[in-house]
């Protein structure tokens, strides 16, 4: 080891040892330990001492390094509790909405990794897609392609069901059904609903098939067929034969008929018994009078206090015919009792009608009354 040398010619380091090597080229011997520590607390001391900014500087460093190091710790354990923390229920079972929320989960905001809030639509973009409250049901696919097709057992069952379809056309949420509709099994005709064409005539009418034909029966194909279904089951049931009086009346029949009528009853008699020209459920031929005909056909008159009057009551509904103008509701329907003008209006509202405890159309449909004409 070369030994240091002063510029005033001082030896360094070489305290009580032997004669070190000179520059003379003598290797010397290596100082005993004790002689090296001395020699580096030696070096240590004669070392500048750090100043007092340097000394603040370094803590303020350490203090921003573990300042960040905290906060990065902070942000992963957020993350990690945003990806994986239980959804409704945690794993044992207990609703998250029970669980309090640890403090440092809500003490920093987590962001979601499900993607921002979507911007609320503007009110005119929520507008145009919402269905006009007034289109009700009318949205439907279904139904309306029913309607299209004429079906009218397809657009009650798009509706819901009989009851369904009902209440949706009483509370105004079926505005595609048109209750005016003549060609439809759900139409009403009053006194206070005349046929858009007065002398509207239906396209498709046959004779009431396998019906005694009391006068003349002609009646739309749906209401004849279902017709025939009904009086074999009464006559099957022991109700005894029930013959068709008449169906499809043209306008021009019933303004003989009411005319008829007027002259024997008065217009104010008439008008309790017979519909005037245009105003008649016969002309939409849904309509038929029945009588009975055990043995003969008898007339309209015959018919009540009969087992087949009393069979009509009960089940007439079961294929699809309601008695339209029940005792007790002139005041609703404006006519007087008859027992054998019956209404169809196909099966399903039929049961519908019955099980609803309903006794006019009026009342079904949720109509105003049609006690008089409005002239
Ligand atoms: N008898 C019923 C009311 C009609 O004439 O249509
Ligand atoms: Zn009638």
């Amino acid at each position: 080891m070369r030994r240091a040398r002063r510029s005033n010619g001082a030896r360094v380091g070489c305290v009580g040892g032997p004669p070190p090597a000179g520059e003379n080229g003598h290797v010397t011997e290596p100082p005993p330990p004790a002689s090296r520590r001395a020699l580096r607390a030696a070096v240590e001391k004669a070392r500048p001492a750090p100043s007092a900014p340097r000394r603040a500087a370094r803590r303020r460093g350490i203090v921003v390094l573990s300042a960040t190091a905290a906060v990065l710790v902070w942000a992963v354990v957020a993350i990690l509790f945003a990806v994986f923390a239980p959804g409704d229920t945690d794993r044992a079972g207990a609703p998250a909405a029970d669980r309090a929320p640890a403090p440092w989960a809500t003490a920093l905001p987590v962001p979601t990794l499900q993607g921002a809030t979507p911007p609320e639509p503007s009110a005119e973009a929520a507008e145009a897609a919402a269905p006009a409250p007034t289109d009700g049901i009318c949205t439907e696919a279904a139904l309306t392609a029913a309607l299209a097709a004429g079906d009218d057992a397809a657009v009650i069952a798009a509706a819901g069901g009989a009851a369904a379809f009902r209440e949706r056309v009483a509370s105004g949420a079926a505005p595609c059904i048109d209750l005016a509709d003549p060609e439809r099994v759900w139409v009403v005709v009053n006194k206070q609903r005349p046929y858009a064409q007065l002398e509207y005539a239906p396209s498709a009418l046959v004779a009431a098939g396998t019906v005694a034909d009391a006068g003349h029966a002609i009646l739309r194909t749906d209401a004849a067929a279902a017709l025939a279904e009904m009086i074999a089951a009464a006559r099957a049931a022991g109700a005894g034969e029930v013959g068709a009086q008449n169906g499809y009346r043209a306008y021009g029949t019933q303004r003989s008929i009411y005319a008829a009528q007027v002259a024997q009853r008065g217009a104010a008699g008439a008008d309790l018994v017979s519909a005037r020209p245009g105003f008649s459920e016969h002309q939409s031929g849904l309509a038929v009078d029945v009588v009975p005909c055990d043995p003969a056909c008898g007339t309209l008159d015959d018919l009540a206090g009969t087992p087949a009057d009393a069979w009509i009551r009960e089940h007439a509904w079961e294929y699809g015919w309601i008695v339209r103008y029940e005792e007790g509701y002139t005041a609703i329907t404006g006519y007087a009792h008859e027992p054998w003008h019956l209404r169809y209006i196909g099966a399903d509202l039929a049961r519908a009608y019955r099980e609803g405890g309903f006794h006019s159309l009026e009342e079904f449909f949720e109509l105003p009354p049609a006690p008089d004409y409005a002239d």
